[in-house]
């Protein structure tokens, strides 16, 4: 980040230090409860240029689809199917996760397997049969065409565009998207949510569900049901034995569940085990869990005060609640109160692209 840029953030982030304190309630201040979601340091003209490549089709072989036709800002940048659409004549066998606060994971996908950095999340976005599919080689010279582009690489210091350069602006955009304006931290949480809180620390959802984000960034085993779409729709399971084989799964053809974090260690006791997701924004990510299997978070809870699901693997912590109705809408109310403000103004969303510029004749002998 350039001097200018940090001097400008530390002003702004120091100056919304200063008004937090002022809102925060007291039991805030007190060590080991969770607060606001931090904010993180970030380049504005690099973030803003990851801006405007995050809602470009043009970073898909066929410039149909953009980051955000998955990750849609009014819906917590999720898309509220229960399984994701993928690349023309493909479709997922996953839920798409929020990306709200996503820069601040350890390990991403459901199962985690990746866990170096979003600079690789974002390549393998852009280029995966069942995600954007495209070719790298191409983008870079698709945006060399657009001169918006070309004047915002250079502002951001990336020199001409270059597909390096775009993984690297997409995580600093992605480094914005942090939640703010929740009840829980502005000190405005129902009397019911509060309630809610204090059911969740004593059943122990806060061992797994922990810190400003709600998630240990862990995979556990929860017995989470299968959802048969994916194996009844050859769109969705074609995309599973492709990546399955890809990842090296035994007996991939005929395996008819979502072995999880496995792929990732091939330990048999992390079969079946997914990455705890953030309790953040969950009004605006319906459906819940990686394959969408539950509709609302009364259905979550439901799940939980049964004990969880049916598997050989599930975490001993789960067991039956005891909840009564009225004790499980506290604990509804509770996650509800974690979620903030959408992230749909301008400073998140970019409305149109303007493609309108003439293309370069005699490409390939342009000196670019
Ligand atoms: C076709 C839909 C689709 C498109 C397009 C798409 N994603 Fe995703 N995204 C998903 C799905 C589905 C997952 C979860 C995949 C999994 O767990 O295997 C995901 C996961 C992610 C994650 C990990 C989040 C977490 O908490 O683990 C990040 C970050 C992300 N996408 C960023 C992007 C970016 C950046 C782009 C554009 C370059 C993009 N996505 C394009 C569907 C999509
Ligand atoms: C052993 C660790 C663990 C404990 C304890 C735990 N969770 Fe979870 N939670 C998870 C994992 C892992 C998932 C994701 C499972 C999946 O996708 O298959 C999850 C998913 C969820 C979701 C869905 C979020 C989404 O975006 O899909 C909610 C809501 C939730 N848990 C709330 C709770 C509540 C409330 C409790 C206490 C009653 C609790 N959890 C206890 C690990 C845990």
């Amino acid at each position: 980040m350039n001097t200018k840029a940090r001097t400008w953030f530390r002003a702004f982030s120091t100056a919304s230090l200063l008004t937090l304190s002022v809102v925060l309630p007291v039991h805030h201040a007190q060590a080991d409860e969770p607060g606001p979601v931090e904010p993180i340091e970030f380049n504005p003209a690099l973030a803003e240029l990851g801006k405007r490549l995050f809602f470009d089709p043009r970073l898909s072989g066929d410039t149909e689809l953009s980051c955000a036709s998955c990750h849609q800002p009014d819906k917590g940048f999720t898309d509220g199917q229960a399984l994701s659409d993928a690349y023309a004549g493909n479709l997922h066998f996953r839920n798409v996760p929020t990306l709200i606060n996503s820069a601040k994971r350890a390990a991403w996908f459901h199962d985690g397997r990746i866990g170096t950095n979003l600079n690789d999340v974002t390549r393998e976005s852009i280029t995966e049969t069942y995600s954007m599919n495209m070719d790298m080689r191409l983008m870079q010279e698709r945006l060399k065409q657009d001169p918006v582009y070309v004047e915002m690489f250079a502002a951001a210091g990336l020199g001409e565009p270059s597909n390096g350069g775009v993984r690297k602006a997409i995580p600093e955009y992605l480094k914005t998207l942090i939640s703010r304006g929740a009840p829980f931290d502005t000190g405005e949480m129902s009397q019911d949510a509060k309630d809610g809180y204090v059911i969740f620390k004593a059943k122990g959802c806060n061992s797994c569900h922990s810190g400003e984000r709600f998630t240990d960034d862990k995979p556990h085993n929860i017995g989470v049901p299968e959802n048969p779409e994916i194996w009844s729709t050859p769109e969705r399971h074609i995309t599973f034995v492709a990546m399955m084989k890809f990842l090296g799964l035994e007996n991939y053809m005929n395996v008819r569940q979502d072995p999880g974090a496995y792929i990732r260690t091939h330990q048999p006791e992390t079969y079946g085990g997914f990455i705890t997701p953030t309790l953040r924004e969950l009004t605006h990510t319906a459906p819940y869990m990686h394959n969408g299997t539950m509709e609302t978070l009364a259905d979550v809870v439901a799940f939980y005060n049964e004990g969880g699901g049916d598997d050989p693997n599930k975490d001993p912590r789960l067991k039956p609640l005891g909840l009564s109705e009225w004790e499980q809408r506290k604990l509804v109310a509770f996650l509800e109160s974690l979620s903030g403000d959408p992230l749909t103004g301008p400073e998140f969303v970019v409305e149109e692209i303007d493609t309108d510029y003439e293309p370069i004749e005699n490409w390939l002998e342009a000196v670019n």
